[in-house]
């Protein structure tokens, strides 16, 4: 973007002014957005579809990321879990399951108690797949067929 500027020397000071205004209006595009999902996310639903790709990507991020405080069977006892208090959530425990996916994943992205934020490590789409993944701990192989099928699943 910057090079583009430079390049078209003559123009340069309006495109200043544009890109300015543009980036101001930009700014306050994302402070709503921020603010309009913070308060929504806890209604909507996942938007990455449930399937055999999305799950085996979930299982990379939570492997990397979040298993050394969740554990290897999404209990809470990770290696790394065991010295913090609270210790980390059981993803089979009806603290998790009775949440919905926006809220888990608002909790996720902004941290919770001893559990950092994910916001600037992983993208939205990451920690969507992620959620899909550690729901799986608690009904274990979820059928992909299942999700295309619909019927109304929560
Ligand atoms: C440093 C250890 C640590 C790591 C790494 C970690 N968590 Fe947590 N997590 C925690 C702790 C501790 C809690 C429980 C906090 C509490 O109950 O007060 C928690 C709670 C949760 C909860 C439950 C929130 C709720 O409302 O009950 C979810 C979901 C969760 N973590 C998902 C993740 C995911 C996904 C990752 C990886 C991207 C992750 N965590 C990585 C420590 C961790």
């Amino acid at each position: 973007m910057l090079k583009k500027k430079k390049k078209k020397k003559n123009r340069m000071s309006k495109f200043f002014l544009e890109t300015f205004v543009l980036f101001g209006f930009l700014n306050f595009m994302t402070i709503i957005t921020v603010l309009g999902t913070t308060l929504a996310s806890s209604d909507i639903t996942n938007p990455v579809p449930l399937n055999e790709e999305t799950l085996a990507a979930g299982k990379k991020i939570y492997t990397h990321n979040c298993l050394p405080c969740h554990g290897e069977h999404g209990k809470g006892d990770g290696p790394a879990g065991q010295y913090l208090d609270p210790h980390p959530a059981d993803y089979t425990g009806s603290a998790v399951t009775s949440k919905s996916d926006g809220f888990l994943f608002q909790r996720v992205s902004e941290g919770y108690n001893a559990m950092p934020e994910w916001a600037d490590a992983l993208t939205e789409e990451e920690r969507w797949k992620v959620i899909h993944y550690i729901r799986t701990f608690a009904s274990p192989a979820p059928v992909a067929g299942e999700a295309k099928e619909k019927g109304g699943k929560k």
